[in-house]
């Protein structure tokens, strides 16, 4: 009997030995790959737990902050490859691509002369506030475009070139300019559209214009008022280019604050689009920098175009822009209607001078 007894407590002990034995936590003394931390998933990895946390759900926070509550962010991660895969290299062909061209064009036709020659005779292009308002938005947005793109590409060829310390000294400096001198180009935007908007109205005459290649390949001068098919082409992209980079630049620059990107997805979705509209503040961010890089690198190629029609690739066009006065000739050719109107403002003018002079 005693012995029966004994028998029993020893099974007893037995069985919650094996019990306590095989609940213990081991992770807690050397974790080893695949094993979560922690008692209550047991040894093994819990792969409905980590697929929650990998899909971006959010926990509980004590920080007062719902960023902190998302344990994995995954669209950090596919964030970050299109920013260093397809957006920095397609990036990267647009403006190797466009200089080639241009330098291909240049060997092709060479320097679009003034066929008649210079008359000697000038007609004012641009006041002093068009000027102005040019230079202003020029200006700044070279400084924005070239720290900008040292954001993008400064990593891989400034870097190795300066060395740590020098390149971070210019890139902090040039993060400042990037973002102060924003300012200056929302204001050059804005006045430079104020200027120029009657004169970039659309009209049939662009057709022909655009249908003759802007005579850029031939000796042809279409007609052309103030500014031809080309120069409205170029106007509208700067102006509603530059109006959406300067609202993705302000989310940028005063993050967490705005859902614009939401906002924007919910319009899409009006006209047939089927986007998400649930998006954390978070994704928010990172869409907006992913647009903000597109439409920048966009606006950068087709103003590389631009700066080279406006100097190297035109006799007499770089003079609109910096004293406002143009051969009468180069005006004729260019826009000879634009002249023809002119012309007759100042003939309206004279006529109304003279009514108005006291007879003698
Ligand atoms: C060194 C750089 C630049 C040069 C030499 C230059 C030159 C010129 C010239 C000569 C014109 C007048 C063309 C005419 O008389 O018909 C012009 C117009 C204009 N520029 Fe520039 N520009 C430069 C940079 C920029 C930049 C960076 C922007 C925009 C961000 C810009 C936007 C415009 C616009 C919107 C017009 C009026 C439409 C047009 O002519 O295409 N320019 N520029």
């Amino acid at each position: 009997m005693t012995n029966y007894n004994s028998m029993k407590k020893i099974i007893l002990i037995m069985f919650f030995s094996f019990f306590i034995i095989s609940n213990f936590n081991f992770v807690s003394f050397g974790q080893t790959s695949g094993q979560v931390p922690g008692a209550s998933s047991g040894l093994n990895s819990d792969a409905d737990l980590w697929r929650y946390i990998r899909e971006g759900n959010k926990g509980n926070t004590q920080l007062g902050n719902e960023l902190s509550a998302v344990m994995i962010q995954s669209e950090g991660d596919n964030w970050r490859s299109v920013r260093n895969g397809p957006l920095s290299r397609y990036g990267a062909y647009g403006i190797f691509g466009i200089i080639i061209l241009l330098a291909w064009y240049y060997s092709y036709k060479g320097r679009i002369k003034i066929s008649k020659g210079w008359s000697g005779e000038t007609i004012t292009r641009f006041k002093a506030i068009e000027r102005f308002s040019h230079w202003l938005m020029a200006g700044s947005f070279i400084i924005l475009a070239l720290t900008g793109l040292n954001l993008l590409y400064g990593k891989f060829i400034l870097l190795p070139i300066l060395g740590p310390e020098n390149f971070s000294t210019i890139t902090i400096a040039g993060k400042y300019a990037h973002n102060f001198l924003s300012f200056a180009f929302m204001l050059g935007l804005g006045m430079s559209f104020v200027c120029w908007v009657s004169h970039n109205i659309p009209s049939k005459l662009d057709i022909e214009w655009l249908r003759q290649g802007g005579g850029l390949f031939d000796d042809s001068h279409p007609p052309a008022r103030k500014f031809n098919a080309g120069q409205k082409i170029i106007f509208w992209a700067v102006m509603l280019g530059g109006f959406s980079i300067s609202l993705s630049g302000w989310a940028l620059m005063f993050p967490f604050e705005t859902n614009m990107m939401s906002k924007t997805f919910g319009l899409l979705n009006m006209v047939g689009f089927n986007l998400s509209t649930d998006i954390t503040t978070l994704q928010e961010q990172q869409l907006q920098q992913v647009w903000h890089a597109i439409v920048g690198l966009v606006l950068i190629v087709m103003i590389i175009a631009h700066i080279y029609i406006g100097s190297l690739g035109m006799q007499g066009a770089f003079d609109a822009m910096n004293s406002g006065e143009v051969d009468r000739n180069w005006a004729k050719e260019h826009h000879g209607l634009w002249v023809e109107e002119e012309d007759q403002k100042t003939k309206n003018a004279d006529k109304k001078g003279n009514i108005n002079q006291p007879a003698e």
